[in-house]
């Protein structure tokens, strides 16, 4: 299983913090908020992960994580997305590096509380989605379930209720992906939808939805934001990070004050 990580787009929303940084390189608590994925990925055992980035702010992307991970046995690949096609451009994006193999794709700004690694680990085959109940459903994919708890629906942002569980943004799928990807029409807001793609899935009798339990947080506004670093400080989810991520961290810091000292003598 490789990893994507899409941390691209324009985050109009989080203007002007934005407009100087990438919103996945904001803080939450005590780090960028791209580590939270990379977290969710690398405690899932992956080890092969492609960073999806704007072209505004790619520099910041490789000053971060560039060297971070190369003595941890974690390799991560770059590619610019110059235009915000979509949530499924990044299968099209990633064929050749997803090549034969089976995908994990989180957003960037996608926060979970709960430890999904064994989810991720025993995906074989199809798509394996993950659904949390929510107050705000018109804000995000949904999923209706039938009476046996079966996925029966999916809809992007609907305007009618169809359902409160909202579909999260870290998506398991086998390689039919890139040709289901590649197929998609635009959506009426343009883009190419990660929804389409769980729509043929679930089409093909081949979707699993696994519902969570604990917080979920998409931090794309300013009060998401603030929320998610308050929650990530209360519940001590900054202390449960992969001991891998711990120390790349804390010897990237290392390496920053003896440059920092240099500088200064
Ligand atoms: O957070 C979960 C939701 O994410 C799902 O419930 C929805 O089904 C899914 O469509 C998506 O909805 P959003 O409206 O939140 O997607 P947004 O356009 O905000 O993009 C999510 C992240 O992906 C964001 O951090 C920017 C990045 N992105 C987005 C697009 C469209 C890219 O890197 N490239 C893109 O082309």
């Amino acid at each position: 299983m490789k990893g994507i990580i899409l941390a691209g787009g324009t985050a109009t929303r989080l203007f002007p913090l934005t407009a100087t940084t990438s919103k996945q390189l904001l803080p939450v608590y005590d780090r960028q908020m791209i580590f939270y994925p990379l977290n969710t990925l690398i405690k899932a055992g992956v080890k092969e992960i492609l960073v999806i980035v704007a072209p505004e702010h790619s520099g910041q992307f490789l000053n971060l994580l560039g060297s971070i991970f190369k003595n941890h046995g974690i390799s991560l690949f770059f590619e610019v997305q110059k235009l915000p096609r979509g949530l499924a451009d990044a299968f099209i994006m990633g064929e050749n590096f997803i090549d034969q193999d089976s995908i994990a794709m989180i957003l960037g700004d996608n926060i979970f509380e709960d430890d999904l690694s064994e989810a991720i680990k025993n995906f074989k085959s199809g798509g394996q989605v993950f659904a949390k109940k929510v107050t705000d459903p018109e804000r995000f994919g949904v999923v209706k379930f039938d009476e046996n708890e079966k996925a029966i629906e999916v809809v992007e942002k609907p305007k009618d209720f169809v359902s409160d569980w909202a579909l999260t943004g870290l998506y398991c799928y086998d390689n039919r992906v890139v040709e289901i990807a590649k197929n998609l029409i635009p959506s009426d807001r343009g883009e190419i939808e990660v929804t389409d793609i769980n729509k043929k899935y679930l089409e093909m009798g081949e979707l699993t939805v696994k519902k969570i339990e604990g917080e979920w947080m998409d931090a794309g506004t300013f009060d998401s934001l603030l929320e998610a670093g308050n929650i990530v400080k209360e519940k001590g989810i900054y202390k449960k990070f992969d001991p891998l991520i711990d120390k790349a961290i804390s010897e990237f810091n290392e390496e920053l004050k003896n440059i920092a000292k240099k500088r200064l003598l």
